[in-house]
């Protein structure tokens, strides 16, 4: 089994959540403690051996090519001042030339749209998918476990996680069949179905490994949930043609598409850091005296 070398990052969105917030600011570039949002995604691609990287942007998104290029001015002045952590904190998510692309989506279609949009980059090998919204914690990369999945299995492997059966509406949800609590098998797949519907409360986590086969099915454009061209759909077609698996989450996963999952990751990842996590708890333990105090 070959490695999976590409990822696709889609990027497009408005993040009409996070206004005034995201105005002027693509809401990937928002920071988890002090890190952009889409960094984490990019270094989870990295730990799994990802060599490319493809964004998939639409207008008002160059601060994120911004962040993944050089900024010389800015390395020689922290040079010159021997700030070796700020440096290398700015020279990490660099990329070497040719390694980023940038694609504009055109026109906010949905998600397998923008994957679609990827397709010459892609090409014919398979290739990961990263929905940076989808924050996972933990000491190890999703990807990377979903690539050893992958090699050992072949085919299509997708991340899951258990939702409250009343939430399947805001997710891709599975109908599962073979299960070894770890490793399940995808028997079918339903875009945002009501929880009635639902064949599960397995849902799916932003994270794919596909094989290109997928890119036939979504240039058809048709539409699903929400009138948007929906990779799920897509997904479905490709069951029974290859393996197609799950992989339930290990690590735990931060809607960073909710201002509330947003706020929990910037304290959940704040305390776990050496440098914050004391002063953290103490500061959130008085602001929660103080708000008991008032009321
Ligand atoms: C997308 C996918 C959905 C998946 C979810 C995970 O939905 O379409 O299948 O469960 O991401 O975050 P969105 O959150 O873009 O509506």
């Amino acid at each position: 089994m070959k490695p999976i070398r590409k990822a696709v990052f889609p990027v497009g969105g408005l993040g009409t959540r996070f206004l005034p917030a995201t105005k002027a600011l693509p809401k990937e570039m928002l920071p988890v403690v002090d890190k952009p949002l889409i960094e984490y995604a990019v270094e989870e691609a990295r730990e799994a051996g990802i060599e490319e990287f493809v964004f998939v942007t639409s207008r008002g998104k160059t601060a994120i090519q911004n962040h993944f290029d050089s900024h010389l001015e800015l390395e020689s002045a922290l040079r010159a001042k021997g700030r070796d952590t700020e440096l290398s904190a700015i020279t990490n998510a660099v990329g070497s030339p040719g390694q980023f692309a940038y694609v504009r989506q055109m026109e906010p279609l949905g998600l397998g749209h923008a994957v679609w949009t990827a397709r010459n980059f892609i090409g014919n090998e398979p290739f990961a998918v990263l929905l940076a919204d989808d924050l996972i914690g933990g000491s190890s990369s999703t990807l990377a476990d979903m690539a050893e999945i992958h090699a050992e299995h072949g085919g299509n492997v997708i991340a899951l996680m258990e939702v409250p059966p009343a939430d399947t509406a805001r997710y891709g949800v599975v109908a599962p069949g073979d299960d070894d609590g770890r490793v399940v098998e995808v028997l079918d797949l339903v875009e945002k179905p009501d929880p009635a519907d639902a064949p599960s409360n397995l849902a799916i986590v932003g994270r794919y490994i596909l094989l290109p086969e997928v890119l036939d099915f979504l240039a058809l454009g048709e539409k699903g949930a929400g009138g948007e061209i929906q990779l799920t759909d897509s997904m479905a077609r490709l069951i029974g043609g290859a393996p197609f698996n799950g992989m339930r989450l290990r690590g735990t996963r931060y809607d960073c598409g909710t201002k509330i999952g947003f706020l929990e990751a910037n304290v959940a990842l704040a305390l776990e850091r050496d440098d914050l996590g004391g002063d953290v708890r103490t500061r959130l333990q008085k602001v929660l005296d103080d708000h008991r105090r008032d009321g």
